[in-house]
C-alpha cells in the first residue's frame, strides 16, 4: 500500500493545507474495503450504462469508462493494482485509477453519485454475493450432512436430558434432527434477510437525490436488486440490513456453539460417545495421550467474536443523525468479520459431520444407566389403571431400590417389581427395553425410529424443494 503524497485527491478544491499524515492512514478504510472491489466496479458499470441511457453520457465515454473498469478489474486480482491509503478508500481508489487510465471520461463517472450511496451500495451487493455464492450453500451442506447422519442413525440409542442428567432414551437421527430444525429456521432467517439486502441506495447520491435525470429502476436492473429504496435519506444512512445480518448470524452461532458444547462432551472420555475424526483434531505438545477437539471448541469461541460484531454495529448506529456520518465506515471489519466466520465455522462443520463416527455401543450402555425407562414404566401402570400420580410415586421406590442395588428397573426380577404394585405384569419388561421405549414414541415429532426415518426424508425433500 503507497501513502504516496503526491496523489492528487479528488476532493482538495476547497482546502489549502494537506491532511495530516495520520489522520491520512486513521481515516483511511481502503486496507479493508478494497475486498469489495468487485461489487464497486460492477455497479459503476451500472450507473455509467444508466448515465448513457438518460443522455447524460456519450456512448464512447460508458463503453471507455467499461473497458478502464474491466482492466483495472484484472489489475487488481493480478495483484499489480497501486492502492494508495491517499485516496482513502476503495471507491477513489478505483475512479482515480480510472481517471489517469481514460482520462476526462472517468471524470464524468461520479456524476449524479456520490461515495455515500456508492458505498452503501457496494457493501448490500457484497453481502448479498456472500449470501448466494458462500453462505446458503454451506448452510444447506451442513444441514444435508446432519440429515443424512440422521437417516442412517435412525436406530442408533443414546440418552436424552434434561438438566445434563438421563432422561429418557431417544435416538442419535433423532437428536441430529433437533439440530436441523434449528439450522432450517436459520435458512428461513437469512432468506428473509436478504429481502432487506437486496435494496438499491444507488441514486440516493450525498442524500438528498440527483438533479440529473437518473433512472433508478434501469440501475436496479441491472444490478439485480429488488427495487430502488424509496428514501434517499434512508438509502445512505440505513445499516439495518448489516445488523439484521449479524443478528442472524448471532443466532447461527449461538445454535452452533450449543452443537459444539455437546460434540466436546460427547467426545471426552468420560463420555466416549463419538470420534471427530484426526483430522479435525489435534494434539498436546506435553501430554501424549490427548486428542483435543479443537474444531467444536472453536466455534464455541467463535461465537463470542460475531456476537461481537452485533453489539458493536448496534453501537455504531445508536448516536447518528441523519443521513451519512463517517462512523458508518466502522459497519465494514465487524460485517466482514463475520461474513468469514460464519463461513468457516459452516464449512468445518459440514466436512466434520460428514465423517464423524459414532460408537454406539457406550451410547447404548449410557441410555442403560440412570434409569431412562422410569417413564416408560409410570406409562405402563397408568394404562393398567393406576392414576399417574401414584404412578410416579411406585416408580420413584423402585428407582431408589434401583440406585441402592447398583441396577436398572430392566434388570430387576418380576417379583421385586410386582412388590412395588400389583398392576405389574409378566409383559412388563417389553416396555422396560430401550429399543420398546423409543418404538412408543410414534407420532409427529417423536423419537420412534420409524418417525425419525420419516422426519429425515421430509427433511430432504424441504431442502430440494427450496433449491428449486
Ligand atoms: N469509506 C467511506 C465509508 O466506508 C465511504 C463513504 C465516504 N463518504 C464520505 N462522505 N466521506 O463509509
Amino acid at each position: 500500500m503507497s501513502d504516496n503524497k503526491t496523489v492528487e485527491k479528488p476532493w482538495t478544491g476547497r482546502f489549502s493545507e494537506p491532511t495530516n499524515a495520520f489522520v491520512e492512514a486513521f481515516g483511511a478504510s481502503v486496507g479493508f474495503d478494497q475486498r469489495m472491489y468487485k461489487q464497486d466496479i460492477q455497479g459503476s458499470i451500472a450507473h455509467a450504462r444508466m448515465l448513457t441511457k438518460v443522455g447524460v453520457l456519450t456512448e464512447e465515454e460508458r463503453d471507455a469508462i467499461i473497458r478502464g473498469l474491466t482492466n483495472i478489474e484484472a489489475e487488481i486480482q493480478a495483484g499489480d493494482f497501486p492502492w494508495s491509503i491517499a485516496l482513502e478508500d476503495v471507491h477513489m481508489n478505483i475512479e482515480k485509477r480510472l481517471t489517469d487510465m481514460i482520462g476526462d471520461a472517468g471524470k464524468k463517472l461520479h456524476t449524479g453519485r456520490s461515495r455515500n450511496d456508492q458505498v452503501a451500495t457496494d457493501v448490500r451487493l457484497y453481502l448479498r454475493d456472500e449470501i448466494d455464492a458462500a453462505i446458503t450453500p454451506e448452510l444447506k451442506r451442513l444441514q444435508l450432512a446432519l440429515i443424512e447422519l440422521a437417516g442412517r442413525e435412525a436406530d442408533t440409542i443414546m440418552p436424552g436430558f434434561t438438566h445434563l442428567q438421563t432422561a429418557q432414551p431417544i435416538t442419535f437421527g433423532h437428536h441430529m434432527l433437533a439440530w436441523n430444525e434449528m439450522l432450517q429456521r436459520d435458512s428461513e432467517r437469512l432468506m428473509d434477510c436478504r429481502k432487506r439486502v437486496n435494496i438499491m441506495p444507488l441514486g440516493s447520491a450525498a442524500l438528498a437525490g440527483t438533479t440529473y435525470p437518473i433512472d433508478r429502476e434501469f440501475t436496479a436492473k441491472e444490478l439485480g436488486f429488488d427495487m430502488p429504496g424509496r428514501n434517499s435519506l434512508d438509502g445512505v444512512s440505513d445499516r439495518d440490513f448489516a445488523i439484521e445480518f449479524l443478528s442472524w448470524a448471532s443466532l447461527l452461532l449461538m445454535h452452533m456453539s450449543r452443537f459444539s458444547e455437546e460434540l466436546i462432551l460427547w467426545s471426552s472420555s468420560q463420555f466416549d460417545w463419538v470420534d471427530l475424526g484426526d483430522a479435525f483434531c489435534t494434539g498436546s505438545s506435553i501430554m501424549p495421550q490427548k486428542k483435543n477437539p479443537d474444531v467444536p471448541e472453536l466455534v464455541r469461541g467463535k461465537t463470542g467474536r460475531v456476537f461481537g460484531s452485533l453489539s458493536a454495529m448496534l453501537m455504531i448506529m445508536k448516536g447518528q443523525p441523519l443521513a451519512y456520518n463517517k462512523d458508518n465506515q466502522e459497519d465494514k471489519e465487524p460485517l466482514f468479520d463475520a461474513i468469514d466466520t460464519v463461513k468457516g465455522c459452516l464449512k468445518v462443520y459440514a466436512d466434520m459431520m460428514a465423517q464423524i463416527k459414532l460408537k454406539r455401543d457406550n451410547m447404548r450402555e449410557a441410555a442403560l444407566r440412570g434409569f431412562s425407562t422410569a417413564t416408560d414404566l409410570a406409562d405402563y401402570l397408568v394404562r393398567n389403571g393406576v392414576p399417574f400420580r401414584d404412578a410416579h410415586e411406585v416408580v420413584g421406590k423402585a428407582v431408589a431400590l434401583g440406585v441402592e442395588t447398583k441396577r436398572d428397573l430392566s434388570e430387576m426380577s418380576l417379583e421385586e417389581l410386582q412388590g412395588f404394585s400389583d398392576a405389574i405384569k409378566n409383559d412388563v419388561f417389553e416396555f422396560l427395553t430401550l429399543e420398546g421405549s423409543v418404538a412408543a414414541r410414534d407420532h409427529i415429532g417423536g423419537t420412534a425410529p420409524g418417525r425419525v426415518r420419516e422426519a429425515a426424508e421430509l427433511a430432504k425433500a424441504m431442502m430440494e424443494i427450496e433449491r428449486l
